[in-house]
């Protein structure tokens, strides 16, 4: 039977489906961080989804590294996200909006310095500059320890916004090689100080942080346990993340990437922290009921739902899915962006 169509909740939000669009960049906020009128029809189109999680958004300058992504740490860019918020409201929807600091993932010419944990370059790939060029990546400068509860308080404040504009739950962003996750992995932090000694404790601050400002039940983490992007690593990832998902107990649901085959895992961390859980990664509708009949509480669709404003729909009928356009995944206008079909009015009747 299916369970897809079924409602959940996930701390203190309602879900009429277990269908979540994953967080998506899409790099078309201006270049000081403010939200695309477009992104209201964008998401708002989206809004059949269980709930959508909003591209990332930087908690602060210094944590704002790539060009023309939004920022939520001063008033434009907070008005910026009411239409949004109001939009997808109106259409029915929930959306979380996504927070993060881009780390040593990022490059100094879009806001300034880039930090890290430790002083260990990206080998592989490359940076996107301010002008959007290609560009070696950057030594990120060590963060000294004196300054690392402030960025969870950049965190906190980010989300007292995104909530004053309307959001009705953050999402921490602890995956894909952000500043969180090189915290959390043994390859990106050598520190020798407290947060070296323990990893998690960068997270369970900026969890702490959030939850005490906006509230446990409507704060959810994002974690990519095996996910090798950007030259990320650690020695024992199991350990490291059921120590991670032991430290966020509590929080609303607990959303995890399973990339480079961390599906092995999820069991293991989905037992440790105790609470609901999305899954992410490749899924189809199959493969997502099988997840839900494990024990998931909810399955993220990414590229599936960028390339289909009406994802749930086409679940429903049994109905083809559009190709994606990659060429259109970042940047540009409201080609690729708002103007993926529906399905036709006369199939729907
Ligand atoms: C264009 C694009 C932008 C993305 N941006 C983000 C992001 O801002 N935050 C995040 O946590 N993941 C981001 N991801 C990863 C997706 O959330 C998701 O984990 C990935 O696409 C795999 O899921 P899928 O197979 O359903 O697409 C992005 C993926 C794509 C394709």
């Amino acid at each position: 039977m299916s369970q897809l169509f079924s409602p959940t909740h996930l701390g203190s939000l309602q879900l009429p489906n277990r269908a979540v669009m994953a967080p998506m960049t899409r790099t078309r906020a201006s270049l000081e961080g403010v939200q695309t009128p477009l992104a209201a029809t964008y998401y708002a189109q989206r809004a059949d989804a269980g709930l959508i999680i909003s591209e990332a958004v930087a908690v602060s300058a210094q944590g704002h590294g790539y060009p023309a992504i939004p920022g939520l740490w001063n008033d434009a860019q907070q008005r910026s996200w009411v239409p949004v918020t109001d939009a997808v409201h109106r259409a029915g929807g929930r959306i979380a909006i996504q927070l993060f600091h881009t780390g040593r993932s990022g490059h100094s010419s879009v806001f300034g310095e880039i930090v890290a944990p430790s002083a260990i370059p990206i080998r592989s790939g490359e940076a996107r500059n301010a002008n959007f060029q290609s560009v070696p990546w950057e030594t990120p400068r060590e963060l000294a320890t004196e300054e690392i509860p402030g960025i969870a308080q950049d965190f906190a404040r980010a989300a007292r916004r995104a909530i004053d504009a309307g959001a009705d739950a953050v999402e921490i962003h602890g995956a894909n090689s952000y500043l969180i996750d090189e915290f959390l992995r043994s390859g990106t932090n050598r520190r020798s100080d407290v947060y070296g000694q323990d990893r998690t404790r960068f997270l369970s601050e900026v969890v702490a942080a959030v939850a005490d400002e906006i509230g446990a039940e409507r704060t959810g983490v994002r974690l990519s346990p095996l996910l090798p992007w950007n030259d990320m690593g650690d020695v024992d990832p199991l350990d490291t993340f059921r120590r991670a998902a032991r430290a966020i107990r509590g929080v609303a649901y607990l959303h995890l990437v399973e990339g480079g085959g961390a599906e092995a895992i999820t069991p293991a961390l989905a037992q440790a922290f105790g609470g609901p859980v999305i899954v992410n990664g490749g899924y189809d509708q199959a493969r997502a009921e099988a997840a839900l009949a494990a024990g998931a509480s909810a399955v993220a669709f990414g590229v599936p739902y960028l390339a289909n404003p009406d994802l749930l729909t086409r679940f429903r009928r049994n109905a083809p899915l559009n190709t994606p356009d990659p060429a259109t995944f970042y940047g540009g206008n409201e080609r690729g962006y708002t103007d993926y079909p529906a399905l036709a009015v006369e199939r729907a009747a």
